[in-house]
C-alpha cells in the first residue's frame, strides 16, 4: 500500500484531488466510486475549484456512491444522495443521470443491491473508489465481521459507528440502524483505491489497516490485498504508523524517479 503522509486536512484533500483530477483528464469518461462524510469534503471542494477554475469536465463521468442509510428519502437532508448533490454533483458539470447512490427506500434490498452490483459492471467497474474509514476500521459500513468477499447489501451499524455519526443528526434517536453498502469484495474490485484519513481519532483505524493483518475485525485491512491503494493521511492520522519514516522515504525515492534525480550508489 502507498502511503503518502500530507502536513494538513487541506493538504490531504489537495492531494487526493490531483489523482482524481489526473484520471478524470486521462479517461474523461470513467467511473468514480465515491464516498460521504466529513473527510471527503475537502476533495470535493479542490475538484469543484478545478472544474470552475481550470475547466475540469465532469460531464462524461459516471458516479456509484458506496452507501446509504435505510429509511431516509433522497430529499432527507442527512441522507448520502442529498450530501452527495450539496456537496458536489450541484458544483460540476456532471450529467445527474450517471450519478448512482443506492436506495435507502428500495423495497426489495435483494434486488436493489443485486441490480446496483450489476451496473458497477455494465459501466465497466469503477475506475477510482474513494474511501473514508471509520474509527473502528470500516470501509463504507462494512462493519467489523464483515465478510472481506462482501457484496452490495444490507448492514447492521454498529453502536460505535450510530455515536460517530449522530453528530449530523439533531436527535440521535433518529441516526439509523441500517445501511445499504458496497461489499469489501465490490470494493476491492475497483482498479484503484484512494484511501483518506484525518485526525487523531483515525491513528488507531489507520495502523491496523497498514501495519495490522488483514482480518474482517478492521476491514479496512482487506486493502491489503489490492494491487492499488494509496492512502493519503495527515500527519495526527499517521501518528500511531511505526513505519511512517519509510513510507516517506519510498515517496521521496518516487518524486526522485519521476524527477530524473534518482541517485544509484557506487
Ligand atoms: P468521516 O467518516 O469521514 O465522517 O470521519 C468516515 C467513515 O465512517 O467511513
Amino acid at each position: 500500500m502507498r502511503v503518502i503522509v500530507e502536513s494538513s486536512p487541506e493538504q490531504v484533500a489537495r492531494m487526493a484531488a490531483t489523482f482524481v483530477a489526473a484520471l478524470v483528464r486521462k479517461k474523461p469518461t470513467c467511473v468514480l466510486g465515491l464516498a460521504t462524510g466529513s473527510t471527503p469534503l475537502g476533495l470535493y471542494r479542490e475538484l469543484i475549484r478545478l472544474h470552475r477554475e481550470e475547466g475540469l469536465d465532469f460531464s462524461r463521468v459516471t458516479s456509484f456512491n458506496l452507501d446509504e442509510y435505510v429509511g431516509l428519502a433522497p430529499s432527507h437532508p442527512q441522507s448520502y444522495r442529498y450530501f452527495m448533490q450539496h456537496n458536489f454533483f450541484q458544483h460540476i458539470n456532471i450529467d445527474q443521470r450517471n450519478t448512482h447512490v443506492p436506495d435507502g427506500r428500495a423495497l426489495d434490498f435483494e434486488a436493489h443491491a443485486e441490480q446496483y452490483e450489476r451496473r458497477i459492471k455494465d459501466e465497466g467497474g469503477i475506475d477510482l473508489q474513494v474511501l473514508g474509514i471509520g474509527s473502528d476500521g470500516h470501509i463504507a459500513f462494512n462493519e467489523p465481521g464483515s465478510s472481506l468477499g462482501s457484496r452490495t447489501r444490507l448492514k447492521t451499524l454498529t453502536s460505535e459507528t450510530v455515536r460517530d455519526n449522530a453528530r449530523f443528526f439533531n436527535d440521535p434517536a433518529e441516526v439509523p440502524r441500517l445501511a445499504v453498502t458496497m461489499g469489501v469484495g465490490t470494493i476491492l474490485e475497483s482498479r484503484r483505491c484512494l484511501l483518506l484519513a484525518c485526525g487523531r481519532h483515525k491513528a488507531e483505524a489507520i495502523r491496523a489497516t497498514v501495519e495490522g493483518p488483514v482480518t474482517a475485525q478492521v476491514t479496512a485491512s482487506a486493502l491489503q490485498l489490492h494491487r492499488d491503494v494509496i492512502a493519503v493521511v495527515d500527519e495526527d492520522a499517521a501518528s500511531s504508523l511505526y513505519r511512517r519514516e519509510y513510507y516517506c522515504e519510498v515517496e521521496q525515492s518516487q518524486q526522485a524517479l519521476q524527477a530524473g534525480k534518482l541517485k544509484f550508489g557506487a
